[in-house]
């Protein structure tokens, strides 16, 4: 790849693409700070106050990581760490099938109970699967926003359905999702459940955040091998020995996380999903006026719309122009395969209706609809 000089006069673009998001002024503002030291006292102040924050956010009892690194690391780790031989994948849609690639390249043995894309996952096939005599599964898997289609998997109840096979342990990919689409964690047998800060947490990119079990973290410290950089025993040990992290972390985006977190706990985990369920209504009906909504009835994102493109508008020249004109960008469907055929709109993190309707009046301006 040839360098292609980066320049310093980009017009600002708002997002409204499935990550990153928005951000707020005052938490790219937190990021402007003389650097300090990763084993520093004020670092014990930083660290142990985001993970605390985020334990309150989401109501959880479980322990919470907060790594440098993005959402696909817990991808791996989760893998490493719970796994011997056996997983069973759920897939339906790009993100998770990255999960079954990634358990295949770590040598386990894996399962798909695959869906067709735009699909969701069904409790009762994951309970058929793990019923089976020849079944003996780790780890069951499943996205509970598949960014992709669009679809919201009912974690919910494929949790409590993996909670009545006390072996076998439970990972969610919840990047895309978690902040802006409640779950009572604790409620569902979940053992692991991860995200990116660049999604419905609106932060800059740059750290993942993972909630475990205390199952989890057992099943891992019984284990032969485990993940060194994303092993959970690791980071949660030190941060009980010392409230830091055990490598040098990403220390700007963390104090971005502080001040984003003032604002979801003062917003609240419910309140924010509330918002985001409106916004996703809205899209919803404006779609269906215009268009089709590409999931499963039933089963469509809290956090990212994806749309049919039943008109045949041209999906990219239209983003290209709204973009041009309006300053805003939302996304083409997922790979070559829906890139023309469905269109994307995030609506995490910071949004609300109003600023999602200005975007749809921008499409039906272009799209001449
Ligand atoms: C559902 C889902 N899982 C995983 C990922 C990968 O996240 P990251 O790019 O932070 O590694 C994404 C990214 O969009 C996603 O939407």
């Amino acid at each position: 790849m040839e360098k292609r000089e980066y320049t310093d006069d980009y017009p600002d673009k708002t997002l409204y693409i499935p990550g990153p998001t928005e951000v707020r002024e005052d938490v790219i503002e937190a990021m402007c700070q003389p650097m300090f030291g990763h084993r520093m006292d004020r670092m014990t102040d930083l660290y142990t106050t985001i993970v605390e924050d985020t334990k309150a956010f989401l109501g959880t009892e479980n322990d919470v990581i907060v790594l440098t690194a993005s959402g696909t690391e817990f991808m791996e780790s989760a893998i490493l760490n719970l796994v011997d031989e056996d997983v069973l994948v759920t897939t339906c849609g790009s993100f998770s099938e990255r999960q079954a690639d990634v358990a295949e390249r770590l040598g386990k043995n894996v399962d798909r109970l695959e869906y067709e894309w735009g699909k969701a996952v069904k409790p009762e096939d994951v309970r058929e699967a793990l019923e089976d005599p020849d079944a003996d599964y780790d780890v069951v898997t499943c996205v509970m926003n598949e960014s992709s289609t669009g679809v919201r998997n009912p974690i919910e109840d494929v949790g409590d359905v993996v909670a009545d096979y006390p072996d076998t342990y439970f990972v969610v990919d919840a990047v895309s999702a978690l902040g802006g689409d409640y779950v009572d964690i604790d409620a569902h047998g979940v053992d692991v459940i991860f995200t990116s800060v660049q999604k419905a947490f609106a932060m800059p990119p740059g750290l993942a955040v993972c909630v475990v079990s205390e199952d989890a973290y057992e099943r891992e410290v019984a284990k032969d091998s485990a993940s060194w950089y994303g092993g959970f025993q690791r980071s949660i040990d030190y941060y009980e020995r010392k409230g830091q992290t055990h490598s040098t972390p990403a220390i700007p985006v963390m104090l971005a996380y502080r001040q984003q977190m003032k604002h979801m706990l003062s917003e609240g985990h419910r309140e924010r999903s509330e918002r985001h369920r409106e916004m996703a209504e809205y899209t919803r009906e404006w779609a269906r006026e215009h268009f089709e909504m590409f999931p499963e009835a039933g089963y469509e994102s809290q956090t990212v719309s994806c749309i049919e493109n039943t008109r045949g508008i041209d999906v990219a020249g239209t983003i290209d122009d709204v973009s041009e004109r309006y300053d805003m960008v939302f996304s083409n469907g997922y790979g070559s395969a829906l890139g023309e055929k469905t269109f994307r709109i995030g609506h995490m993190g910071e949004h609300d209706v109003e600023s999602i309707r200005a975007l749809t009046d921008a499409i039906e301006d272009i799209a001449g609809l």
